[in-house]
């Protein structure tokens, strides 16, 4: 979908669709009753005789006797203006999407300051609304056969906002599309199948993703570069596997050598099986998501890029498959990880901090400002928060209420689950240094403790996506999320 933006007065607009917001009761947008005056009192007329009360997400389309005027005119329902908020903004988005696939235009006229939502300035509503708009048009269906059935939808959207906002609405549009473009490929290599998106495919797509861009370089650990640095505890997890494992650096530089990174590190199980402590059958497809933290990586990487931001990041991802097999590692079997620390691993099943905790390790070589870890770590996670935010975690307030931020910003939530003290006791081991699960009890807290094993060294912040990475029923597939969240946190180191 391309973007562009129009300075134009509402009743002069110029394309295939020029969407009215109308708030409960009946009533236009000012530039709603622009286009009313300029049609002797059509729209209030349509309002009067009760086809549009203006309740959320209400649509009414008008394909013609619009004079001087676009060539259809959508009248969209925003509600009670009292009742808008950042949701609503969003099914407003939503229902103008739905109505505009159905029809034939393929562009349309939006004014995002016409939607009435109190605390949110114009950039915010033109990025939030290009963001919506711009995700809405994505689908997976590069391995479905056939023919692909003509596109239908949108393709050209102009934002209308006043000249005097023209390069603050650009610059929202710019972060809008930088943001939707890291999300689809977050997505594409989450909805990717576990046969095709291998730990060497992800390897491979960080190459790609590097090709021809002076600002990214790529470094990919093989299994016996890792043996060589002791990360004994990651190669527990790929022994069970035919795929080689891969430990992916991916390293952008936008600003001086001597600026600290944001290192960003993402869990890779391109699939978990579970392993000896086998999972049970129901819904294992999914476990393909297993590796969504590290396509976060990936996608804000492609956002940061694309924004040419001036900051350092790197991005380390620690792929490997979770299998049993002969010569997997068993329940009972005691790892030394990179740190030089034992782990009993009593359920092979707890498998992402096993690969994390060397990856965290190696993530000090970068004398990181901070290190973020993203991962479908737990079940638990669900259990605690259900689907609707992110679990945040970590040792430093500062660096975990700076995402807590961003999540409000862009509307990527996220929620803090406490770290204390008193859970480390979970861990404990009577044969190693720690064991790999702590219990039922606070299942979340208890993996990041195990995390915070191997972090003591920088600021350091665990997300738990177990719950938002994908979604599962009829929309099946991956959301992209935390993609906006950490690339508003590094948009938030440059400002
Ligand atoms: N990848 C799973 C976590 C998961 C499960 C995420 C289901 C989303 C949906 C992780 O590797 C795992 O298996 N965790 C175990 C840990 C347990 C053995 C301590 C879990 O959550 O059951
Ligand atoms: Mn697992
Ligand atoms: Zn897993």
């Amino acid at each position: 979908m391309e973007f562009a933006l129009k300075h134009n007065t509402a009743e002069k607009a110029r394309s295939a669709c020029q969407v009215i917001t109308v708030t409960q009761p009946r009533k236009l947008s000012a530039g709603g009753q622009r286009v009313d005056s300029s049609n002797k009192g059509m729209l209030s007329a349509i309002l009067k005789r009760g086809d549009m009360e203006g309740k959320l997400g209400q649509t009414l389309l008008l394909t013609s006797g619009i004079a001087g005027a676009a060539q259809r005119v959508l009248l969209v329902g925003c509600g009670k203006e009292s009742e808008m908020n950042e949701r609503n903004f969003a099914r407003v988005i939503d229902a103008i999407v739905k109505a505009l696939t159905a029809s034939g235009a393929r562009d349309t006229e939006i004014c995002p300051a016409d939607i009435p939502l109190k605390g949110r300035d114009l950039s915010w509503k033109v990025r939030q609304a290009t963001l919506l708009l711009g995700n809405s048009e994505y689908r997976f269906e590069r391995l479905k056969s056939g023919k692909k059935a003509a596109r239908k939808g949108l393709r050209k959207v102009y934002v209308n906002v006043a000249r005097g906002e023209a390069a603050r609405a650009a610059k929202a549009i710019g972060e809008a599309v930088a943001i939707s473009a890291g999300m689809s490929l977050s997505r594409d290599l989450g909805n990717l199948p576990a046969n095709i998106c291998t730990p060497t495919y992800l390897a491979k797509q960080a190459r790609e993703l590097a090709r021809g861009d002076k600002s990214l370089r790529v470094n990919v650990l093989e299994e016996a570069d890792m043996k060589h640095l002791k990360m004994g505890s990651l190669l527990s997890v790929s022994a069970g596997s035919r795929q080689p494992a891969k430990l992916i650096a991916i390293k952008y530089r936008g600003a001086a050598a001597a600026e600290q990174p944001v290192v960003l590190v993402g869990k890779g199980v391109t699939f978990d099986t579970g392993g000896i402590s086998l999972k049970p059958g129901q819904a294992m497809d999914e476990m393909k998501f297993d590796m969504c933290g590290a396509a976060s990586v990936f996608g804000t990487l492609k956002a940061v890029t694309q924004m040419q931001l001036p900051v350092n990041v790197v991005g380390i991802i620690p792929a490997t498959e979770n299998m049993p097999d002969g010569i997997a590692t068993r329940p009972g079997d005691i790892v030394t990880s990179m740190s030089g620390q034992t782990i009993e691993i009593l359920n092979t099943d707890a498998e992402g901090r096993l690969i994390l905790c060397d990856a965290l390790t190696y993530a000090a070589k970068f004398k990181p400002r901070c290190v973020i870890d993203i991962a479908t770590l737990t079940g638990a996670c669900i259990i605690a928060l259900g689907k609707v935010p992110s679990a945040v975690l970590g040792n430093n307030p500062a660096l975990i209420n700076g995402l807590i931020k961003s999540g409000q910003q862009i509307e990527d939530k996220i929620w803090e689950l406490p770290l204390w003290d008193e859970y480390q006791d979970q861990l404990k081991s009577n044969f190693a240094d720690m064991a790999n699960i702590g219990g039922r009890d606070a299942g979340t807290i208890t993996a990041a403790c195990f995390l915070s094993r191997f972090t003591k060294d920088y600021k350091w912040a665990h997300l738990d996506i177990a719950g938002t990475a994908w979604k599962s029923g009829e929309d099946k597939g991956a959301t992209g999320r935390p993609v906006p969240l950490l690339t508003q946190y590094i948009l938030n180191q440059v400002k």
